[in-house]
């Protein structure tokens, strides 16, 4: 009980900085949320701890899976949700990020879900205010909760993730997922590579302790884990490569590229999927991908990550 207190009224901004034995308490309570899950049967999840909480959804940027993964686990442990779109709301008026939080923060939550296109926000924001905060995504700085989710999924399917050979293929540079990756894995103790086109590769990406290929099939070889991402075009000035025809050659996952891959090698993808660019519609389908399993673990290490921080003893 005592390990689990750790993540108390804490707020989550980052994988960066993060120990194990904190990360092991959010996996080992998503492994018996998860279980306790899939063996309810009943009308209401006998595990309410966030019954009289109020969590809101604060959402600068647009998503579909995380914004309705965080709903849908804060009411599957009892919790009200509260949803705040930018667009719909007096952000349109002129009024700024600071402001927004403060006046939903004097509404009395318990906890606030942040993603905004600005890297850093979540963390200004945590500073501000006095209620818990989850960084549901900030600009390309970090993706905390999908990092969690993913080494779920990874953990379900290949055990412990240590010495996992872990490649992470694209658009590196522009990726919260790629960087919140990067640091929870590294932390668990897996080897971790990187693979794409030198202009969508982020300066001294070595210092992070990460190796970096720039042969895809070759890279595949040796990989127990592929996490394919999306070019992050709505983060780019310019497209920083000729074509995504091109790209797709160079960079992509299809059914050619995939015979490169050990048996039991399993493919991942955060989402959205550009489907032909940087994976094509039968390999996000096929028997390599757990993408679907992540979107479900998803809700799982939600719930774990809101009852550890607001919920009931
Ligand atoms: N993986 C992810 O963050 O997806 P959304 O943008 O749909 O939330």
């Amino acid at each position: 009980m005592a390990a689990q207190r750790v993540w108390r009224n804490r707020s989550l901004v980052q994988t960066l900085g993060l120990s194990e034995s904190d990360v092991r308490v959010v996996l080992t309570r998503a492994q018996e949320l998860k279980k306790m899950w899939l063996g309810w049967k009943g009308s209401e999840f006998p595990h309410a701890s966030l019954k009289g909480r109020t969590v809101v959804n604060l959402f600068f940027e647009s998503s579909t899976r995380t914004r309705s993964s965080f709903e849908l686990a804060a009411r599957r442990l009892g919790g009200d949700v509260l949803n705040f779109t930018a667009e719909t709301s007096s952000v349109t008026k002129g009024e700024t990020l600071f402001d927004t939080a403060r006046n939903l923060e004097a509404m009395e939550p318990d906890l606030l879900v942040v993603r905004h296109a600005s890297a850093g926000a979540p963390l200004q924001l945590s500073k501000m205010i006095k209620v818990p905060l989850i960084n549901a995504g900030d600009g390309f700085h970090e993706h905390p909760t999908q990092a969690f989710l993913d080494v779920f999924t990874i953990e379900e399917h290949r055990g412990t993730v240590k010495g996992r050979h872990v490649l992470i293929v694209g658009d590196i540079a522009h990726s919260r997922v790629a960087r919140s990756n990067i640091y929870l894995l590294k932390t668990l103790g897996a080897r971790v590579s990187v693979c794409g086109p030198p202009s969508l590769m982020p300066p001294s990406i070595e210092k992070l302790g990460v190796s970096v290929f720039h042969d895809l099939r070759k890279a595949l070889e040796s990989a127990d884990v592929v996490m394919m991402l999306r070019i992050q075009l709505e983060r780019q000035n310019q497209m920083q490569f000729p074509s995504l025809g091109e790209y797709s050659k160079f960079w992509g996952l299809n059914a050619e590229t995939i015979g490169s891959l050990k048996e039991k090698a399993i493919i991942m993808h955060p989402g959205p999927l550009n489907e032909g660019v940087e994976i094509s519609q039968d390999v996000a389908t096929g028997s390599y991908s757990v993408i679907m399993d992540q979107v479900r673990n998803g809700v799982i290490v939600r719930m774990a990550l809101m009852d550890l921080m607001v919920g009931h003893d």
